[in-house]
């Protein structure tokens, strides 16, 4: 008999029973639902909604359930449709009909709700996490390149050198907005639905605040039937999450182009590089391309949440039940890839004689010399036109602008004087650069100097919301 099966007169198809159910995926919240209960069971008993001695068994009951999934001693259900309906099962098969008394003043749709909740809210500290430990990879890898200079390019064309430092650092203070985007949507999150009941509240004296505090929620949802409809949570995660995995994405597509044969400016560590079948030379970085390749699967998801939520009516609809495989699947995919990136980033080799011997042989410096025209009174327009005709002629003749010798400059501009073939060098082009966040190795150091701060508060962050388990 289906706990709901009393104005019922046949059995469930089937068909419907297996359509319908959402234990073979629900399942995962399996200790937040109970966590859930025992929160809920506490406060029916100090409401006086039941007595002391029935919370007791019940909270008995569900300890016991808790254990018996965790050693796969209770077997889940399909016919028993959802996670919620499978614990009640179980523990009324545990401590017999009072265990009917747990669902007092509760319904499914706040139920579920405060599961999702409870779930992302672990979630979102450990991808926090995760996501920090890449961070620190970058920093590391920054620190350790104060003085490789690295082709910058614009159109993927070359432009201006950079410090592969500063390159790095740049992907940290992407990955900080990611961090912050977590830490602030954790706000929304943590609030307790619980108690909306089905939609418009209960008539039983509960108290929802009770509950809230026990579950270290900052508060409850305000209105009941935004409680339980709201899933806005979900899709501010997805997106979240969509532009975690974007950042990634275009790091990886750097990862490859530069272990190609044609940039050639990193190597990956063997043990995160993979081979080829047939050809016995390849290294692959298969692991940088399946991070890009899984972003599809994370948009996938956040387009899904919205587009499955729009149009809903109020308040919950079964139409929700999707809202949980797309969430647990980006926390999968993220938490797949942030673990691999932080190692892959920290033991990449970076080939610093190959990207300088890229930044000797190129005209990445052609805007320092029309600076230094600029320098010597020539106007901006002007000296662009001139340079451009030292680099045609360059192009011409084979040569790059540390080829031509005096003469040939003064050919252009006798403005220029010998002090030009210093000023032209790499590493002249990028200390040059010393303009706040700019690329000079003295800016770069204040970057590194800023997220060591940053860092620092993310590190607090993180203490102040591990929950020591709410279980107890
Ligand atoms: N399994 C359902 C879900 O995930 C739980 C809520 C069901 N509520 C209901 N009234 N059918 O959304």
């Amino acid at each position: 008999m289906k706990l709901w099966g009393g104005r019922f007169t046949k059995q469930t198809n089937q068909l419907v029973d297996e359509y319908t159910a959402s234990i073979h995926f629900d399942k995962k919240l399996v200790q937040y639902d109970i966590q859930g209960s025992l929160a809920h069971v506490e406060m029916l008993k100090v409401c006086g909604i039941i007595s002391g001695e029935d919370a007791a068994t019940i909270a008995e009951g569900l300890k016991s359930v808790a254990i018996k999934v965790e050693h796969g001693e209770a077997e889940l259900l399909e016919e028993h449709e959802d996670i919620h309906m499978n614990v009640e099962k179980l523990l009324i098969e545990e401590v017999g009909p009072v265990g009917g008394k747990l669902h007092t003043g509760r319904s499914r749709n706040d139920q579920v709700a405060l599961d999702m909740r409870l779930y992302l809210r672990d979630a979102l500290v450990e991808i926090s996490e995760l996501l920090m430990d890449v961070q620190k990879s970058l920093y590391k890898q920054a620190q350790n390149n104060l003085d490789t200079v690295l082709p910058g390019y614009t159109h993927l064309q070359r432009a201006q050198p950079v410090l592969f430092a500063h390159h790095m650092m740049a992907y940290v203070f992407m990955f900080q907005r990611d961090v912050d985007r977590l830490f602030d949507s954790y706000k929304r999150v943590n609030k307790s639905p619980l108690g909306a009941g089905a939609l418009a509240g209960t008539t039983f004296p509960i108290d929802r605040h009770l509950v809230a505090e026990k579950l270290h929620f900052d508060g409850i949802c305000e209105n009941s039937l935004d409680a339980v409809s709201d899933r806005d949570f979900v899709v501010e995660f997805l997106s979240n999450a969509s532009l975690i995995s974007m950042h990634l994405s275009r790091l990886c597509e750097e990862l490859v182009q530069w272990s190609s044969a044609e940039f050639n400016f990193i190597e990956l560590d063997d043990a995160f590089s993979t081979g080829s079948s047939m050809m016995p030379q390849k290294k692959n970085p298969d692991v940088a391309e399946l991070v890009r390749g899984k972003t599809g699967r994370v948009y996938g998801h956040l387009i899904g949440m919205l587009t499955t939520l729009k149009g809903l009516p109020l308040a919950y609809n079964k139409d929700m039940q999707e809202d949980k495989e797309g969430m647990f699947d980006t926390v999968e995919t993220l938490r797949g890839a942030l673990a691999l990136f932080a190692p892959m980033i920290e033991t990449m080799h970076v080939k610093k004689e190959t990207m300088y011997q890229a930044v000797s042989k190129d005209f990445s410096n052609a805007t320092d010399l029309a600076d230094y025209l600029v320098g010597k009174g020539m106007p901006f327009r002007e000296s662009h036109a001139v340079v451009g005709q030292v680099v045609l002629h360059c192009i011409e003749h084979d040569k790059f602008l540390l080829d031509l010798s005096i003469e040939d400059f003064q050919e252009f501009s006798e403005l220029v004087e010998v002090d030009i073939f210093e000023i032209l060098s790499p590493e002249a082009v990028v200390n040059a650069r010393d303009v706040a966040g700019g690329t000079a190795k003295v800016r770069v150091e204040e970057q590194l100097k800023m997220v060591e701060r940053l860092f620092e508060k993310n590190r607090e962050w993180i203490i102040s919301h591990t929950d020591s388990g709410i279980l107890n």
